[in-house]
């Protein structure tokens, strides 16, 4: 038996300012999708905003249902709206921004886990690192792939 640890290494910045052109356009881009938001049932507000490798930004929003389980996170929404128009294209960086009752939330909202599978899934198509950034109003953090969210991941390989 061996004990082993493991790290991840991601960047924080408190505030956009800090960031790079691009991708301060982007969280401005998520921050926008969230008027896309349908959430009559929690009143969180999440936008999401998807760079392709050719420059095309995807906005998504949180859809939600009387049937709770029907509904679904923006950065699916994105992620398939993409795969489904722009099947070959590879995914470049996912934007998310959460907003409770309105306000966007001090630390950010963090994908649940159906979102980085799929996530994971497109990453593996496309063979390049998704970048990720994840959006509050006190803190930012950007992540360099999907591993770094979503350790040991499950893929297709492991049922062969
Ligand atoms: N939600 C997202 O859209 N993305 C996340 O990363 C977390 C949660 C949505 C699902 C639901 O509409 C609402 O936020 C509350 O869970």
């Amino acid at each position: 038996m061996s004990e082993v640890r493991l790290t991840i290494d991601y960047e924080e910045f408190s505030s956009v300012d800090q960031m790079e052109p691009r991708d301060r356009e982007l969280v401005a881009a998520a921050i926008d999708a969230q008027k896309g938001s349908y959430s009559p049932y929690s009143d969180f507000q999440v936008g999401a905003a998807l760079l392709l490798d050719n420059g095309i930004v995807v906005k998504g929003a949180n859809q939600e249902n009387a049937a709770y389980p029907s509904g679904l996170c923006a950065e699916r929404t994105a992620m398939f709206w993409a795969g489904a128009n722009y099947p070959d294209v590879p995914l470049d960086t996912l934007v998310v921004a959460g907003s409770d009752h309105g306000v966007l939330c001090e630390s950010p909202a963090s994908p649940c886990g159906a979102c980085r599978q799929v996530m994971a899934e497109y990453q593996k198509k496309h063979k390049k690192p998704l970048k990720i950034i994840l959006v509050g109003s006190k803190r930012i953090r950007k992540f360099k792939c999907v591993d770094d969210l979503l350790p040991f991941i499950f893929d297709s390989l492991t049922l062969a």
